[in-house]
């Protein structure tokens, strides 16, 4: 990657009297950041920021949020406009090389990604290793972490062919690996990919078909999984995303770095939002039951959240709620589906939430994940895997990330310091003495 950041003038920091000039970079769109990289070593302080909430852990040239307007670009690309015309290999494309492809260029990609769907033959004792009744993204972290020990020839990160080549069977992979992984929670044999079908009508394929049955894919329902890829598939720095860096950062194989994102992305507050989103919708049950949730969501004392809702960027509509909220309608119109109690419930929800001053002031708009359980629970998944479909698609901005990142030779092993607040030097005292 070629630095593009700029010089945009210096801020000055006075401890006890002593200032401190630190450089202020400025991208291209977006709040500029001040370099505090030599702090230490020009004033013996730290920053302090748990949580990252000011901080910029890198340059990057992928994704850009501005979540005071609830904008999204993909490469400078809006998030809608890439759901509405484009595909989810072509946003890969994109994602990963930081241009759209010409006809040529997307055939060969296409053709690359498709002849790497299969998985080593061995691959599938993993999956028979675990118990009947393991969550598919426990799956997922194994088995993706396992690649390492299948994919030699691709597991250097500093061999630009070997760091190609993974990304390429990473992307084609997943998801052979996630049907799978859903398959065998379900204990239906497993569905070898079909390399004539696009990539999500394989995917679908591969979780719905039985062998006993044949199997033709939903056009409309294809359409509507690969845009929902398209908008999981890259996020800027987020938690799974930083885990994949700081991972990567180490010089860790690539398929270690995106088991160690999929663990980051199965917490709650992160990629396991929409499943407990609807989990939570269906215990709210009925519309009348919304105001006793909405209370407990405001109440101080109770650790309910309401899940979907609620960014760390977005402080307005999270611009792939709205796409999704589209596509769920799309779906359920083509799948017959009149009455859905979960679409009515997040509904009246929404409107409820957005007008009340609580998440208001503090400006809780849905996320992406509000809609996306309903959606993917008519597509026929259960809520254990709607996780797995968010890893699935977020592994090309993770490889993206990290492909980035080894390429920008400016970066250096991510180490962050602490405030220590623990005990002081003392004195080990032997048992009898305790
Ligand atoms: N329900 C009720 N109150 C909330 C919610 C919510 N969903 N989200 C934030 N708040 C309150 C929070 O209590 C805090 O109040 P106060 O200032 O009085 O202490 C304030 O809003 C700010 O919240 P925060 O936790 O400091 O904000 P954060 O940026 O650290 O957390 C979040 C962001 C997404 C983790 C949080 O909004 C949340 O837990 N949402 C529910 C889970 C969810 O939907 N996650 C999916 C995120 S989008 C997909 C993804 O990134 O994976």
């Amino acid at each position: 990657m070629e630095n593009k950041i700029k010089d945009a003038g210096t801020a000055k920091l006075e401890i006890d009297g002593k200032v401190t000039e630190l450089p202020i970079y400025a991208g291209s769109v977006g709040p500029n950041g001040i370099d505090v990289r030599a702090l230490y070593k020009h004033t013996g302080h730290f920053t302090f920021d748990p949580g990252y909430t000011s901080t910029c852990s890198t340059e990057s040239q992928i994704t850009y949020i501005d979540g005071g307007k609830g904008t999204l670009l993909y490469r400078g690309y809006p998030i809608e406009q890439l759901a509405e015309n484009s595909t989810f290999l072509e946003t890969a494309y994109l994602l990963m090389n930081g241009e759209l492809p010409d006809k040529q260029q997307s055939e060969a990609f296409v053709d690359t990604i498709t002849n790497h769907t299969m998985i080593h033959e061995q691959v599938e004792r993993f999956f028979h290793g675990f118990r009947r009744d393991a969550h598919p993204m426990a799956m997922m972290c194994g088995t993706i972490g396992a690649l390492s020990a299948f994919y030699h020839d691709s597991s250097d990160p500093q061999n630009n062919e070997q760091r190609d080549m993974a990304m390429h069977r990473l992307i084609a992979k997943l998801p052979t690996i996630a049907a799978r992984a859903y398959k065998y929670s379900i204990g239906q044999p497993f569905v070898y990919p079909d390399n004539s079908l696009s990539y999500s009508a394989n995917f679908l394929k591969m979780c719905f078909a039985v062998p006993a049955e044949p199997y033709e894919v939903n056009p409309v329902i294809a359409d509507a999984m690969d845009k929902i890829f398209i908008l999981h598939a890259d996020h800027e720095q987020n938690a799974s995303t930083s885990t994949v860096r700081l991972a990567g950062s180490s010089g860790a194989n690539p398929y270690a770095c995106i088991a160690a994102g999929i663990a980051c992305l199965w917490g709650p507050s992160h990629g396991g939002a929409n499943e407990a989103c609807l989990n939570m919708l269906k215990e709210i049950g009925t519309v009348d039951r919304i105001p006793e949730y909405i209370a407990r969501a405001k109440d101080k004392k109770d650790p309910f959240r309401l899940m979907g809702f609620g960014h760390r960027v977005y402080k307005n509509y999270d611009p792939r709620a709205r796409v999704m909220q589209k596509t769920t309608h799309a779906v359920l119109a083509e799948l017959g589906i009149k009455d859905s109690a979960v679409l009515d419930i997040a509904m009246e929800l929404e409107k409820i939430a957005l007008n009340d001053p609580y998440f208001v002031e503090k400006k809780l708009y849905p996320n992406v994940d509000f809609y996306s359980g309903i959606v993917l629970s008519a597509l026929g998944f259960p809520t254990s895997m709607f996780t797995v479909l968010f890893a699935l698609a977020r592994t090309v901005g993770w490889i993206s990330q990290w492909n980035e990142m080894l390429e920008d030779k400016t970066q250096r092993i991510g180490r962050p310091r602490q405030i220590y607040t623990g005990a002081t030097q003392r004195d080990y005292v032997p048992v009898s003495k305790r």
